[in-house]
């Protein structure tokens, strides 16, 4: 499917790898394999060095830019700079999100308030702060995707408040479907099933969490970071042009069983 290079002369910004344990890392790699131009964000300084090998080993001549959503002026930059190279925007990849450590760990009415903040506004507002700056420039359409998890809708032990921040993620791809629709501009999410990356290790017993989930799951199997991005080269592609404001799992099933 990879080689029909469905997204020829299409750029796309892929923010949140961090290593090639990364989900946005594989999604990259289907998006690279379809034909896209690709830009990376990276975090900041920390993140810099691992992730320009990465690209600069596989994908030499990609853009990148440090990018952490956390700062409005570096969000500018991003938009700046992608108008400059490129001009016109043609997909945007959300695939990160944050909690404190110690908010991953224990009972979720522990919660602090600034726990509760830096959750929601790493892991959910960043989508729409990264959208408001670089839909301008996806004036012949798209398509936006972030990176959920079935922890927003039901209990997941240690996942606290990153449930509750990716509660909030999902609705704001429902509003910022229904704000973009007009300029055909598609916002969906992903739900992936969990998978071992450099996040999933912050949750508390993050493994015991893949116990018995291949029994339990329809498919047999845990998703793989490659399956999600198969979700993602979908969304990003023109065969999912009716598709907007929705979630779609890639857990092999997982989240339609009740135990
Ligand atoms: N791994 C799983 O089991 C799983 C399941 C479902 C959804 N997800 C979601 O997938 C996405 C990607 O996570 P991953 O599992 O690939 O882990 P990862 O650690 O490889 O990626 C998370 C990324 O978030 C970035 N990030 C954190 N704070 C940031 C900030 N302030 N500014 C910019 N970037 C920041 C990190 O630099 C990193 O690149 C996340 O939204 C995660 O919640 C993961």
């Amino acid at each position: 499917m990879t080689d029909l290079k469905m997204l020829q002369g299409k750029n796309i910004v892929v923010m949140g790898v961090a290593n090639k344990r990364s989900i946005a890392w594989a999604i990259a790699q289907a998006l690279n394999n379809a034909g896209a131009n690709l830009a990376f964000t990276y975090q900041d300084e920390r993140f810099k060095g691992k992730v320009e090998r990465l690209v600069n080993e596989n994908m030499p001549g990609a853009l990148m830019a440090p990018c952490n959503v956390a700062e409005d002026a570096e969000l500018d930059d991003l938009a700046k700079r992608l108008k400059q190279e490129w001009g016109t925007l043609h997909g945007v990849v959300h695939s990160l999100a944050y909690a404190k450590k110690e908010e991953l760990d224990g009972l979720f009415v522990d919660t602090s308030r600034e726990g509760f903040h830096l959750a929601h506004d790493i892991s959910s507002y960043s989508l729409t702060a990264a959208a408001r700056r670089l839909y301008p420039l996806m004036s012949e359409g798209g398509s936006i995707i972030t990176l959920t998890f079935q922890g927003s809708e039901r209990v997941v032990p240690n996942y606290n408040i990153m449930g509750v921040a990716k509660a909030s993620l999902e609705a704001s791809v429902r509003y910022l479907a229904a704000d973009l629709g007009p300029h055909e501009i598609r916002v969906n999410a992903i739900s992936a099933g969990p998978i071992k990356t450099l996040s999933a290790k912050g949750v508390k017993d993050f493994n015991r969490l893949l116990d018995g989930v291949e029994e339990r799951t329809p498919l047999r199997r845990l998703a793989t970071a490659d399956d999600v991005a198969a979700a993602a080269l979908f969304l990003a592609a023109d065969m999912s042009r009716a598709i907007t404001g929705t979630v779609i799992y890639a857990d092999c099933g997982y989240h339609i069983m009740a135990t």
